[in-house]
């Protein structure tokens, strides 16, 4: 028998924890009013009466008395030069004994010069979001994501012509048939409404047009259907940035009238599980401020496009789960070897063999490769990424033998997943390989 058929799998999973809610940054701890200077007596009094509507059980408002309402847990007042007024209320819960919820009364309108709400993360018990907070004009920021308001979101949030910011992620049961009362939001930068319903908003993409100062945008799972758009149509969307449409059920290729090929500025799009079939479209090669590209769990036939060779700054190439068709060698030319951090194509149907020249990606952190159709042997050459920290190449047809000299430089090598191949290891590397990979 020629060379022992060996099985080699070792996986070392590092679990860190993480905060589980992206959020946005806290508002200054302390007021920018010189200290002992008071808050307006007035919008003291409508703290209060907000208060009073409130559940507080965590005792998170207890702060919340004496005369000077702007030293209060998450009230910044602006400074005396521009009046003093009440400019952030920021009760955002983190952890379940210190979620607020209650009434949220309308007293808040006095607070005329409010600019950031940012009730987020708190426990209003599936009502919907107040009418009035739409007549809040002065508002720059509203965060009202995780809060378990539901219902359909009131239009009135259309009036808040001063929004840069809008976040109302991530409620069960909210919904909005159509996106008109968005596209009056002139202003808006940033946009989060992942997991809205949104599956009749036939206008989403015609709303987010009308917002040509868009950065970013994050509509994931919000039961979005179609993306594509009467050609020919100008896009307004010149300064997106990120785009996340993940979990939408498109079912369809993307064809030259979608909106997302016009996006030239677009530096991260994400568009996981959207059962987007056919070849993955020439015109995305046109994207050439894409840092990353995440096109995962979709129903992708064909090659990758010799235009993506123009993708100069790609550092994170997500195709896992598709069933793309090519040489990997052909696949490796198109991508830029000094900024690929991150390539994954596992369960697609590559085939060829890795080349000689791989360690050229010297920025390779994380490379997988595994359930496709690669041959030949695994070359010296890796040992040249000297950042690699996941190496998953299980489940394909290499052979030939593995020495300690391709890996003895990998120092930051966590994971390594060589199984389910005819690649012999000698049983004293073996030991050497756990050794490394502590
Ligand atoms: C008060 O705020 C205004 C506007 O933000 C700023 O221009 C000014 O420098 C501030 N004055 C003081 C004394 O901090
Ligand atoms: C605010 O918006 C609602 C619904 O879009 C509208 O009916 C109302 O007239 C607006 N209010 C003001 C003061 O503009
Ligand atoms: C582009 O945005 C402007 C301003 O919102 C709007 O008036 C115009 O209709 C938009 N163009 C298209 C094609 O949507
Ligand atoms: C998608 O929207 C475009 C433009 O509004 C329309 O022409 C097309 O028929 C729609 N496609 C589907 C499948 O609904
Ligand atoms: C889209 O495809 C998925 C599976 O591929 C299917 O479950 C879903 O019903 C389809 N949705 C639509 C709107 O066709
Ligand atoms: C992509 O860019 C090429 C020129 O590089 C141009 O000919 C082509 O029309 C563009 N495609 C789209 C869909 O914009
Ligand atoms: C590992 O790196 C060192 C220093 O760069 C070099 O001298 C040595 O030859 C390398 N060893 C292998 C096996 O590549």
């Amino acid at each position: 028998m020629a060379g022992r058929r060996l099985l080699v799998g070792v996986q070392m999973i590092f679990a860190m924890s993480f905060l589980l809610f992206h959020r946005s940054c806290p508002a200054p701890a302390s007021p920018t009013l010189p200290a002992g200077s008071l808050c307006i007596p007035l919008e003291r009094d409508v703290l209060l009466d907000f208060k009073a509507g409130l559940t507080d059980p965590g005792n998170v408002l207890s702060s919340w008395r004496g005369a000077d309402c702007c030293q209060w847990t998450g009230v910044v007042c602006s400074n005396r030069t521009t009046g003093g007024h009440v400019v952030t209320l920021q009760i955002s819960g983190l952890y379940d004994s210190q979620a607020v919820g209650g009434e949220i009364r309308s007293s808040l309108l006095t607070l005329r010069h409010l600019k950031m709400l940012d009730l987020s993360l708190n426990d209003f018990g599936g009502q919907p979001i107040p009418e009035f907070i739409g007549a809040l004009r002065s508002l720059t920021h509203l965060d009202l994501s995780y809060s378990d308001f539901s219902g359909q979101i009131p239009p009135h949030l259309g009036n808040l012509s001063n929004l840069l910011n809008l976040q109302l992620s991530n409620m069960a049961d909210l919904y909005s048939p159509d996106l008109a009362w968005l596209s009056r939001l002139k202003k808006l930068q940033v946009l989060g409404m992942s997991e809205v319903d949104l599956s009749t908003a036939v206008d989403w993409v015609h709303a987010l047009n009308m917002l040509p100062d868009l950065i970013n945008v994050d509509l994931d799972s919000c039961g979005l259907r179609n993306s594509t758009i009467a050609s020919p149509v100008h896009s307004n969307l010149t300064s997106l940035e990120t785009l996340d449409l993940s979990f939408n059920p498109f079912n369809t290729s993307i064809g030259a009238n979608n909106f997302i090929l016009a996006l030239t500025s677009l530096e991260e799009l994400s568009l996981l599980s959207c059962g987007i079939h056919g070849p993955v479209h020439d015109a995305l090669g046109n994207l050439t401020s894409l840092r990353k590209l995440s096109l995962q769990e979709n129903l992708f036939v064909g090659k990758v496009p010799s235009t993506f060779k123009k993708l100069e700054k790609l550092q994170v190439f997500e195709l896992s789960n598709n069933f793309i068709s090519m040489d990997v060698i052909e696949l490796l030319h198109l991508l830029p070897p000094d900024e690929l951090l991150k390539l994954r194509f596992d369960n697609n149907k590559l085939t060829g063999s890795l080349p000689a020249w791989i360690g050229q990606f010297s920025s390779l952190t994380i490379i997988k490769l595994n359930h496709n159709e690669l041959s030949g042997e695994i070359p010296i050459g890796i040992r040249e990424l000297t950042n690699l920290r996941d190496l998953w190449l299980n489940s394909n047809n290499l052979h030939g033998t593995i020495n300690e000299d391709h890996f003895t430089n990998l120092t930051t090598l966590q994971v390594l997943l060589i199984s389910d191949n005819s690649l012999t290891v000698k049983d004293r590397f073996l030991k050497k390989l756990a050794c490394l990979l502590h």
